[in-house]
């Protein structure tokens, strides 16, 4: 599609967990899609550390909006409307983004959205990247059902309209699919962000080259009993805690074992990761059966995951499921799909969030604009 002069042009702020990202849209064209990570100094702690990201945000908002604004080839005065997350995620880190916005706002009178980071997820889909010959796709249908997995979030969403129709049927009751990722591969002695290390342990990077076996360890499959299958507030619920155990287990059994008799590690990595994407994919067409929905959007940092993207793609073939997989740079987190959702909640003539709007670290996805 190309962009009208009609068309809103958006600047998204997003600071929930340890993106700072400030993007820039007009309708669904993106303009500029900056984002600077504080994960190298996660590193050492084997997970986000929410002090840490937060002043890592206040260093780098000033530097990440002149870039994106550079970008796009816009000023201040050109925006339309101003968004910023507002919630869910980490407290401090989305006071930083929300309070930077409201000084942009008072500074330059525009109005300002505080907005929710998982519509925006959904939101991310609606942009065209056609232009993006490596990644082409984009094109968000609806009704879709959404699977959001990422270190924060892990959620499966019903979604009939982005501003006024998002149904959360499921969400993790402990860790985040990413978190899984990350704490698992901490037991392993691989470095954080655990998604790629497990990944690459899984492919027996980490060996002798050879891939691992995915049947090798009988990890458990959380919630997936037909019990937690017939109980509505389980059916499409994840819990990803036991994984962890289980996986220390493993790493205890097959140490206390002759080093010849042990399997290796690219075989409990991949294990782990089946064990992961097997509960992802089974609960997700598990959604669409139900509701009748034969759409899927995958959105969040693990997205990026091989075995996941594999395996959704073909279950999805298998029963005439389309898949969305926006470009990784939208998957996860970053101030464009902000930006996007704002568009959408622009045209839609939504009220500004009041000027004395806050944080809610644990928002509900049903509401998109605070
Ligand atoms: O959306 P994202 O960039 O931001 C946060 O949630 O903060 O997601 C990061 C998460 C981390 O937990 C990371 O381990 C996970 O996504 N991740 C992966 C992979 N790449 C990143 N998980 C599994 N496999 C991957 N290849
Ligand atoms: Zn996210």
């Amino acid at each position: 599609m190309t962009a009208t002069m009609t068309e809103p042009l958006i600047l998204g702020i997003e600071t929930s967990c340890d993106e700072t990202g400030v993007g820039i849209v007009r309708g669904s064209t993106l303009l500029a899609n900056t984002v600077a990570s504080s994960m190298d100094e996660h590193v050492r702690f084997g997970g986000v550390v929410p002090e840490v990201a937060s002043r890592a945000h206040v260093q780098a908002f000033a530097p990440t909006l002149t870039q994106a604004l550079e970008t796009a080839g816009v000023t201040l005065d050109d925006i339309d409307a101003l968004c910023v997350t507002a919630g869910p995620g980490l407290s401090g880190a989305l006071m930083v983004g929300v309070s930077a916005a409201k000084g942009l706002a008072a500074a330059t009178g525009k109005p300002l959205y505080g907005l929710n980071h998982l519509a925006g997820h959904v939101a991310a889909a609606t942009l065209d990247t056609s232009s993006d010959e490596a990644e082409p796709g984009s094109g968000l249908e609806l009704p879709t059902i959404a699977l959001l997995v990422s270190g924060g979030h892990t959620e499966i969403l019903k979604i009939t309209d982005l501003v006024d129709g998002i149904e959360l049927l499921g969400s993790t009751i402990d860790d985040a699919a990413g978190e899984a990722f990350d704490k698992t591969a901490r037991l392993l002695g691989l470095d954080y962000p655990g998604g790629p290390n497990i990944s690459k342990a899984a492919a027996g990077g980490f060996d002798d080259g050879v891939p691992g076996d995915p049947t090798a360890v009988k990890f458990p499959r959380g919630l997936m009993t037909a019990k937690d299958l017939r109980d509505p507030e389980r059916r499409y619920a994840f819990s990803f805690s036991g994984l962890k155990t289980a996986a220390l287990r493993a790493v205890e059994a097959e140490k206390a074992k002759p080093e010849s008799q042990r399997v290796r590690l690219a075989d409990i990595a991949a294990s782990f990761e089946e064990a992961v994407v097997d509960v992802l994919v089974r609960k997700t067409l598990l959604a669409c059966e139900d509701t009748g929905i034969n759409r899927v959007l995958l959105g969040g940092g693990v997205a990026a995951n091989r075995r996941l993207r594999d395996k959704l793609s073909r279950r999805c073939a298998d029963e005439g499921i389309s898949l969305l997989i926006p470009p990784l740079s939208l998957c996860t987190d970053n101030g464009a799909m902000m930006a996007a959702l704002g568009a959408h909640v622009v045209v839609r003539g939504k009220q500004p969030s009041a000027p004395d709007f806050g944080v809610t670290s644990s928002l509900e996805v049903d509401q998109v604009v605070v």
